[in-house]
């Protein structure tokens, strides 16, 4: 199995994002760490929690990251996923406990004990990234490649151009993507693709386990507010597509090209940059998504959650 490490800001789409790490026979879920994102890091950090003890997932520490951007306050995203960051479902108290370490060392732990190379799986703002390689660089060529859900080749979703997780940390989006290492950026332009149908959500309900049904409450919410603020009843459940990709990386078609985050821009802050035609002749740094298998994705993510509890 393929040792991964997911750093997330649960948020309805990380909680998938989760369970098919953790549902899926060729991930080896080591460790989770959370950042501030859709919710204040306290929220995040207890819907990691709760996302892996409703799914009976035990034994993957669980660490507690930034609790804000690097330079810039955080604007939570309570629009989509509500005041706690997991709205919807009522949430059981989490038995899964709080790893006492920090992300970046629950990370630089899990790197460094490691025989093989490590995949980093962000599903939200790149700030606890952006300080690992900053505080450990010797630790680099541990890291495998980086798969992040975040940025996009078009218009954005909080802004005519920036997706979320660019705009909350620009900053640090600008260290990963700057960083050398391999990168593969899955953006609103392939996570669009990833629509939650009313037959998805009956495939799920059909499962009939606990995750199921606390999985299709979140659906339910998530497409509720992607409905009210963006006029799409069947939103798209970005995060999981980053695991998928891991599993599989013919669920995804990539392009690969140059991508710069704005940091500065007056109305463009956080917009990815990606250079698909290869106008400015830099050096490509990123594999782009761009084409979803959307069957294949929801075979991995409904197999997923039929193995957890
Ligand atoms: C991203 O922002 C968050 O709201 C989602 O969890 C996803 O990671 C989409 O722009
Ligand atoms: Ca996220």
């Amino acid at each position: 199995p393929t040792p991964i490490i997911l750093d997330c800001d649960p948020g309805h789409d990380d909680v998938f994002a989760l369970w098919l790490a953790a549902g899926n026979p060729s991930i080896d879920l080591r460790g989770v760490t959370t950042v501030s994102g859709n919710g204040h890091l306290e929220h995040t950090t207890r819907n990691a929690r709760v996302a892996l003890t409703v799914a009976g997932v035990d034994g993957v520490p669980v660490a507690a990251g930034a609790d804000a951007p690097l330079k810039r306050a955080l604007t939570p995203a309570t629009w989509i996923h509500g005041e706690n960051a997991l709205g919807g479902p009522e949430l059981p108290e989490p038995t899964v406990p709080l790893d006492p370490r920090g992300a970046v060392e629950l990370m630089a732990d899990i790197l460094e004990a490691s025989a093989e190379a490590v995949t980093l799986i962000p599903t939200g703002p790149l700030t606890n990234v952006a300080l690992l390689l900053d505080q450990k660089p010797e630790l680099r060529e541990k890291i495998k490649e980086i798969i992040w859900m975040g940025g996009s080749t078009g218009r954005g979703n909080v802004g005519a151009y920036p997706e979320f997780n660019a705009w909350v940390d620009p900053e640090a989006a600008d260290i990963v993507l700057r960083s050398g290492l391999p990168i593969t950026m899955v953006g609103l332009n392939i996570s669009h693709q990833a629509l939650i149908t009313e037959s998805v959500i009956q495939r799920i309900a059909g499962i009939g386990n606990r995750t199921s049904e606390f999985g299709v409450e979140l659906l339910r919410f998530f497409c509720g507010t992607y409905d009210a603020v963006e006029g799409m009843p069947e939103g798209p459940l970005h995060d999981p597509i980053t695991v998928a990709i891991a599993i599989d990386r013919a669920v995804a078609s990539v392009q690969r090209c140059h991508v710069d985050v704005e940091t500065s821009g007056e109305f463009t802050s956080g917009a990815t940059c990606v250079d698909l035609h290869d106008m400015l002749g830099k050096e490509p740094n990123v594999d782009v998504a761009i084409t979803l298998d959307v069957d294949r994705f929801w075979h991995l993510v409904s197999d997923a959650v039929a193995q957890l509890a």
